[in-house]
């Protein structure tokens, strides 16, 4: 049976130049690399220069998508920025990027489901371009956590960076089959029983301030594995696939504890695992696409190999795409 999938044809990433590292923060908050490295594996994050708002930094990653696609920007019908740091309350800040690439046709938007954004934007993108709304989709992951980061707490400050990802995708036929290049399958989730336990203390309908994040460390740790874990296994059971089929695990890089419990759980090696996060930090709905970028980059993901991505994030969120790169 023909069917259209939507195919990854470039990817792209940016990470801002200033480098932040645990002896860093240490000077600041009382902590220590050594607490910092156990707990969660992160050595260093990248924070974004004040002149470098999400709209540029994801707008760099998008431009880094498009060069490796090697498509004209005005191909571009369908942009999503998952993101929960815009630039502004509004307008979006796809639609900033938007205009920043040139594209005047189409439609341009941003998603909120923090760390998940990536995956609820990548499967919303996916619905458009196998149903025909979009021909080709630029879906961006792109944050600026040091601006909602209590510096003064020790719990959250360490924990995230900044950066932005980006894929290019386009509606390409397909027979329905695992065998089919694209994406072969989306889970999305949601529980907003889950709110006090990760969230951002301020918003424009609210306090009428930007606010911090705060949260419940212990607990978002022990739901991030059992979600994780229950959103992979839902593609497992679609597809007859196990973890032994996966050619590369590319998970939301929060805690390097939670990749490698996730990881045991699936049956998926160590070695099939992409980290990014000693490097970056969470950088939220960017670290995925921003690890997908590295590894896509450094050849270690090629083309028709079997990828699976999943994240988890505020609200709660949780969900995970299977792709064949
Ligand atoms: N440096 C030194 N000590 C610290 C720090 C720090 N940066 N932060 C907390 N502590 C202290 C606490 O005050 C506490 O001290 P106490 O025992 O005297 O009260 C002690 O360390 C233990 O704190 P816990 O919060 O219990 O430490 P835990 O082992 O749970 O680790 C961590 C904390 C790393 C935040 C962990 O809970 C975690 O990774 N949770 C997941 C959070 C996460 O990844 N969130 C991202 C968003 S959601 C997502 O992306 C999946």
């Amino acid at each position: 049976m023909s069917i259209l999938r939507s195919q990854v044809v470039g990817c792209g990433s940016y990470l801002p130049a200033r480098i932040v590292t645990n002896a860093e923060l240490a000077a600041r908050v009382d902590t220590s690399d050594e607490w910092i490295v156990q707990r969660t594996g992160i050595r260093q994050r990248h924070v974004a220069a004040d002149d470098e708002p999400t709209s540029v930094v994801g707008l760099k990653a998008a431009q880094a998508a498009i060069a490796d696609a090697g498509i004209d920007p005005s191909e571009i019908d369908l942009i999503i920025v998952a993101t929960a740091t815009p630039d502004h309350t509004f307008p979006a800040t796809a639609t900033q990027i938007q205009a920043a690439l040139g594209i005047t046709g189409g439609a341009a938007f941003d998603l909120q489901a923090v760390c998940s954004g990536f995956v609820f934007a990548l499967a919303t993108a996916d619905k458009f371009l196998t149903t025909g709304g979009a021909r080709a989709a630029l879906v961006i992951g792109a944050e600026t956590f040091s601006r909602i980061l209590d510096w003064e707490d020790r719990a959250t400050c360490v924990l995230f960076g900044d950066g932005a990802g980006a894929v290019v995708l386009k509606a390409a036929p397909g027979e329905g089959t695992l065998a089919d290049r694209g994406i072969l399958t989306t889970h999305i989730r949601s529980d907003g029983r889950h709110k006090d336990k990760l969230y951002v203390d301020g918003g424009a309908g609210s306090t009428k301030t930007v606010g911090f994040l705060r949260m419940e460390g212990k607990e978002v740790f022990r739901h991030a594995v059992t979600n994780l874990a229950e959103t992979v296994r839902h593609t497992f059971e679609q597809t007859g696939l196990s973890g032994a089929d996966i050619d590369w695990f590319v998970p939301h890089q929060a805690n390097r504890r939670i990749i490698d419990a996730t990881a045991d759980k699936l049956g998926i090696s160590h070695d099939h695992v992409v980290v990014t996060v000693d490097r970056h930090g969470n950088t939220s709905a960017a670290s995925i696409p921003l690890a997908l970028a590295e590894a896509h980059a450094d050849g270690r993901i090629k083309r028709g190999q079997l990828v699976l991505i999943e994240a988890m994030g505020g609200g709660f969120t949780w969900g995970s795409a299977l792709i064949r790169w």
